[in-house]
């Protein structure tokens, strides 16, 4: 049985559980070239036999391209394909739900939904909806596309929602989601609203039966989020002190993985099979662990699922 450290590269697990991974169909939100959605990509179509689609979504189709090209020359086939997606337009998703169900064909079926895309500490903006750009982009947006391709998952589908340790910046707060109209506005409590809402988003979805996961990377200098970011301590210090302020628990940073290492959480938690029985848990280090109070919150699970459906103007029956 294989055992999991801080040090487990995607690689590795996609060689130990290829059986997982081999012809399934795979869709990835932030597939951008040096992201982590990109590398988890690059490692799921080293799998032997490789995945039957892997379908990968970002804004900008030049930043997906060197994946997709590394992919499909290494790959037998053109394996890799590119959809755009603004996580934070909701006509942008719906084209997108579209687009993906029109590659994987009227008899084919969705296997791993990979929710990785990102942004964070951004300075107070609004969608076009009229939604904090954080809450939108790395909750709503994932919220809207999830539940567009429900009807299309597999029995067993897994999805995971990449959340972080930087849940502990922010609680969700069905009432304050727009920050008293950016009056009490942080950047990263809005980063920890919106990782919380990941991970109650993930409960939401396996009291519904359907499998998820909600996971912490790790810390991983040098992706597009980062970029920029040292190890500083006066950041860090900084970060503690907000995390205490907002929900009582310090986020205190882990030591840095590579971009190799930070991909294995997510896969582990896509391929491996004794997870069964696991659903709606979070994982870190690529084990499960149990999250603060307010983010397995019953009735919190159930008011962001109403305020998702009422913002998105769309009721899901599950
Ligand atoms: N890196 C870390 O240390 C770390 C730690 C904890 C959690 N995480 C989580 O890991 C995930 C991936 O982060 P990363 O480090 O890989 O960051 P990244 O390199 O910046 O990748 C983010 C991806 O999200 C896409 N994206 C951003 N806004 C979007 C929008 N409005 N619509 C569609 N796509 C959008 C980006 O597309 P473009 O390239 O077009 O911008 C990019 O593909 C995030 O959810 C983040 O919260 C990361």
């Amino acid at each position: 049985m294989m055992t999991f450290s801080k040090e487990t590269t995607g690689a590795v697990l996609v060689a130990n559980f290829s059986k997982n991974v081999a012809n399934k169909t795979i869709v990835i939100t932030g597939a951008s070239s040096g992201s982590l959605g990109g590398q988890t990509a690059i490692d799921l179509a080293h799998s032997q036999p490789p995945p039957a689609h892997l379908i990968l979504l970002a804004r900008s189709e030049a930043k997906v391209q060197p994946v997709i090209d590394q992919i499909n020359t290494s790959t037998t086939g053109p394996l890799a394909k590119f959809v755009p997606i603004l996580l934070d337009d909701f006509d942008s998703i719906r084209s997108a739900a579209k687009a993906i169900t029109d590659i994987v064909g009227p008899q084919g079926k969705i296997d791993i939904l990979m929710n990785y895309a990102g942004i964070m500490a951004v300075p107070y903006s609004l969608s076009k909806a009229g939604i904090e750009s954080q809450f939108a982009t790395n909750h709503i947006g994932h919220f809207l596309l999830t539940l567009r391709l429900k009807s299309h998952l597999s029995k067993n589908a897994r999805i995971i929602n990449v959340s972080s340790d930087g849940y502990k910046l922010g609680r969700f707060d069905p009432e304050k989601y727009n920050f008293d109209d950016g009056k009490s506005y942080h950047p990263w409590s809005g980063y920890g609203q919106s990782k919380t809402a990941n991970i109650l988003f993930t409960k939401g979805l396996a009291k519904r039966g359907v499998i998820s996961f909600a996971l912490h990377p790790g810390v991983i200098f040098g992706t597009g989020l980062t970029v920029g970011m040292t190890d500083s301590d006066k950041l860090f210090e900084q970060l503690e002190e907000i995390s205490v302020r907002n929900t009582g628990e310090a986020m205190v940073m882990g030591e840095g993985k590579t971009v190799e290492q930070g991909v294995a959480t997510a896969i582990r938690a896509v391929v491996d099979p004794s997870l069964d029985g696991k659903n709606g848990s979070f994982l870190d280090d690529c084990e499960v662990v149990e999250v603060l109070d307010y983010a397995r919150d019953d009735k919190l699970v159930e008011s962001l699922w109403e305020l998702s459906e009422k913002l998105v103007g769309e009721k899901f029956v599950i």
